[in-house]
C-alpha cells in the first residue's frame, strides 16, 4: 500500500472516530466521572424534558376514571422452560419470555425483561428511584414491555414515543420474608461480576407484582438508564411490596459491577436515578383519593355523629319551614278578608276603563295573523 493510500485510510479512521456516535461504547455510572450529571453530554436524551424517574405528587395528579386494572398476560404460565439472569454492570436483568405481556393498555405489549434498582444504606435510605410526595421506597422492580403492535422488536420500539411500557414496583422493608423474591435473590451469587449469566428455574413473575393492579399512577417519561429515551408510557403501582430486611441486605451487597478479571472490585451499589423536573407532564392517577380508602374506626364514628347532627339540622330546618309557611297561610287568608271588603271599589274601576275604551277588544281580534305560506 502505497503512502497516498494509507494517509486516506487514516483520514478516514480520523472521520470515524469524530462522527460515530461513541454513546453506546461509553461506560457509564451512577457518581463519577460518567455520572448521572454528566449522562447527558454523552446521550442528550438524559437531557430532555420528559425524564424519569419523577417524584408523584399526589395532590397534584389527575384522576382519570378511563386508567382501567391492568392485566398481566401469561406472567403466570412460566413452563419448565428455565429464565436467563445476567449482571450488565448496573443492575441484574432477568429475560422474559415472549408470551408474557400487558394487557388494559392501548396496544398489545410484550414482556422483554425485568430488573431491579437499589441502594446501599439499609432499610430506609433509599434505593427506589420514583418516589411518592418525596418518599423514597428501599428497592424498585422494573418489568420492561414493548409496543408489539406497532414495532417488530425491542430496538426498534425504544426509540419510538409510544413504544414501551414499563412497571414500577416500590419495594419496602419489612418483618417477613417475600418468598416471590428468592426465586431471584437466591441465584444472585452466580452471577456476582459484570457479563456474568445464570439460568435460573422459571416462576411465576406476577408473584412479584402488588395485589392490587388496579390503583396505579401512569406518565409519559424515559429510560431511567442511558440512553435515557423518552419512550415509556410509565406505570407505578400504588401498592409497595415487602421483603425482609435480610433480602434487601444480599440484594445490596452481593453484586459487582466491576468484570470477574478486574483487579479492583466495584461493589453494584446505589444503581437509582434521582428523581427528574416533571416539567410540563401531568401524572394521571387511576383513582381518586377517597374512594376505596378504608375507614378507621374513628372516620366512621365522625361520619355517624355527622349524619345524626345532619338529621336533627334537617329537622329543624323543616319544622321552621313548615311553621314559615302556616304563618304566611293565616297572614294571607286575613288579607284575603281585607280584600274582599275592597272588592267593590275594584269592580267599579274597571266597568269605567271600558267605558273610555270600547273599542281597544275589538282591534285586537282584527288585527291580522300571517297566512301560510303557498308554494308557487
Ligand atoms: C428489529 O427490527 C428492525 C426492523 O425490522 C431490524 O432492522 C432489526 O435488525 C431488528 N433488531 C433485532 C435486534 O432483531
Ligand atoms: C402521553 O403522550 C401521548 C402522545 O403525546 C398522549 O396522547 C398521552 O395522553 C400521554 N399520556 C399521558 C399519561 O400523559
Amino acid at each position: 500500500m502505497d503512502c497516498l493510500g494509507l494517509f486516506i485510510l487514516l483520514m478516514l479512521q480520523c472521520f470515524q472516530w469524530t462522527t460515530a456516535p461513541a454513546a453506546e461504547e461509553v461506560s457509564w455510572t451512577y457518581t463519577g466521572l460518567v455520572g448521572q450529571s454528566e449522562w447527558s453530554q454523552y446521550f442528550p436524551d438524559c437531557g430532555g424534558t420528559s425524564q424519569s424517574p419523577v417524584d408523584v405528587v399526589t395532590t397534584q395528579t389527575k384522576y382519570d376514571p378511563s386508567l382501567i386494572p391492568l392485566t398481566p398476560l401469561g406472567y403466570s404460565q412460566h413452563g419448565n422452560k428455565p429464565f436467563t439472569m445476567y449482571n450488565n454492570g448496573h443492575t441484574a436483568v432477568i429475560e422474559l419470555p415472549d408470551w408474557m405481556g400487558l394487557g388494559g393498555l392501548p396496544w398489545l405489549f410484550t414482556a422483554v425483561q425485568m430488573h431491579l434498582h437499589w441502594g446501599s444504606g439499609g432499610p430506609s435510605h433509599g434505593g427506589g428511584e420514583h418516589t411518592i410526595n418525596g418518599l423514597s421506597a428501599d428497592a424498585e422492580l422494573h418489568v420492561v414491555h414493548y409496543n408489539s403492535e406497532l414495532y417488530p422488536n425491542m430496538s426498534t420500539a425504544m426509540t419510538q414515543s409510544d413504544g414501551l411500557a414499563v412497571l414500577g414496583v416500590l419495594i419496602v422493608t419489612g418483618e417477613e420474608t417475600n418468598p416471590a423474591f428468592n426465586n431471584i435473590l437466591n441465584y444472585l451469587s452466580r452471577i456476582r461480576h459484570a457479563d456474568q449469566k445464570v439460568s435460573i428455574p422459571a416462576f411465576d413473575i406476577q408473584s412479584l407484582l402488588p395485589k392490587d393492579l388496579g390503583r396505579y399512577y401512569r406518565y409519559n417519561g424515559s429510560l431511567t438508564t442511558p440512553p435515557c429515551y423518552q419512550s415509556v408510557m410509565w406505570t407505578l403501582f400504588n401498592e409497595r411490596i415487602q421483603i425482609s430486611k435480610a433480602q434487601l441486605l444480599k440484594m445490596e451487597t452481593i453484586l459487582y459491577s466491576s468484570k470477574a478479571n478486574d483487579p479492583d472490585r466495584m461493589l453494584l451499589q446505589d444503581n437509582y436515578r434521582a428523581t427528574q423536573p416533571i416539567n410540563h407532564r401531568v401524572a394521571f392517577a387511576s383513582f381518586s383519593a377517597e374512594s376505596g380508602k378504608e375507614l378507621s374506626s374513628g372516620e366512621v364514628t365522625a361520619i355517624v355523629i355527622g349524619v345524626m347532627c345532619g338529621c336533627v339540622g334537617l329537622a329543624v330546618i323543616i319544622r321552621f319551614i313548615v311553621k314559615t309557611i302556616r304563618f304566611f297561610t293565616l297572614l294571607h287568608r286575613e288579607s284575603v278578608v281585607v280584600n274582599r271588603m275592597k272588592e267593590p271599589e275594584k269592580e267599579k274601576e274597571k266597568k269605567q276603563d271600558m267605558a273610555l275604551n270600547p273599542t281597544s277588544e275589538a282591534e285586537k281580534k282584527e288585527e291580522p295573523s300571517p297566512s301560510p305560506q303557498t308554494e308557487p
